[in-house]
């Protein structure tokens, strides 16, 4: 598969996709997103690979929407594309994807750059980064999850200011919020980003699936269903071998090999 606005790599069972638009900061064109939804696509079919990372440049992960490619649209076109859904499937397939997806941001991670990083199930930001949902400031509102998914991340308060405001919060304000699970210096952005993803891969792929979807869940419901949620999926990684396998080599003193069953 070739790409001209994303450029797509595999390290080991790590997948890796750099936004590669640096002349419009990484703005996500609609044929932008559809590239990202191919190599999710590519990725997820992929049983060679357990972890993907998202990635931009050093100086923008992503300004958000593609503002130019906005401009002429009117209401009736957003809303039967049900932009910026159907048309870009990339957005539903990153709220969709099954692996595990780490968000490597440096720069700045605005509007739809900042939902984007925020669709991935971790942040890991270099201390360059900036967030923002800056839609107010030109008119417009947060349109691919910035409203819910900030708010779950960093409560109602700073959410609030931040979208009503604009303003950007830079790399430790967003991880003292909660943003972002980690903040390292720019230049070992990536090498952390992959260690980490390496590592998430190096585990039982079910067992890391259904982690990550017990994690989901916690938003979706109440305690009492989200702890039956949990342990109904906990007592289903007892009928995988990659669980005996586990514990046979915690009680053996070596190290376990999963074979992702
Ligand atoms: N869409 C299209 N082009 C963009 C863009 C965007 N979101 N953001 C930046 N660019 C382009 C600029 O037009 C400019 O292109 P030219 O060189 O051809 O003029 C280039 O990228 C560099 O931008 P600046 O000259 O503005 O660079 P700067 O360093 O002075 O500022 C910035 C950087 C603060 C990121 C600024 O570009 C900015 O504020 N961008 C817009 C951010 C924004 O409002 N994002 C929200 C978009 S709406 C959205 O995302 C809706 C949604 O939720 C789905």
């Amino acid at each position: 598969m070739s790409y001209e606005l994303i450029e797509v790599s595999t390290q080991k069972a790590v997948g890796i996709i750099r936004l590669d638009r640096p002349k419009a900061y990484n703005a996500l064109c609609n044929a932008l997103v559809d590239e990202l939804g191919q190599a999710l696509d590519a990725f997820e079919a992929d049983e060679a690979i357990g972890t993907i990372v998202l990635t931009g440049g050093e100086k923008v992960f992503a300004a958000g929407a593609d503002i130019g490619e906005m401009l002429d649209r009117e209401h009736a076109d957003l809303f039967l594309d049900d932009f910026p859904y159907v048309k870009s499937h990339g957005w539903e397939r990153l709220n969709n994807c099954r692996k595990p997806t780490v968000a490597a941001v440096s720069g700045f991670a605005l509007g739809g750059g900042c939902e984007l990083a925020m669709a991935c199930d971790i942040i890991l930001a270099s201390d360059t980064a900036k967030f923002g949902q800056p839609e107010v400031k030109i008119g417009t509102m947060p349109g691919a999850g910035g409203t819910q998914r900030l708010v779950r991340a960093i409560g109602k308060a700073k959410a609030m200011e931040l979208c009503l405001t604009g303003r950007m919060m830079d790399a430790p304000e967003a991880e003292q919020a909660g943003l972002v699970c980690r903040v390292v210096p720019v230049d070992a952005l990536m090498e952390e980003a992959l260690t980490m993803a390496a590592t998430i891969a190096s585990h039982s792929r079910p067992v890391v699936m259904q982690i990550r979807e017990a994690v989901e869940q916690s938003f979706e419901t109440g305690l009492q269903a989200g702890l039956l949620f949990e342990r109904r999926a906990f007592q289903a990684t007892f009928n995988l071998a990659d669980r005996k396998e586990g514990m046979n080599a915690f009680a053996e003193k070596r190290k376990p090999v999963f074979r992702h069953r």
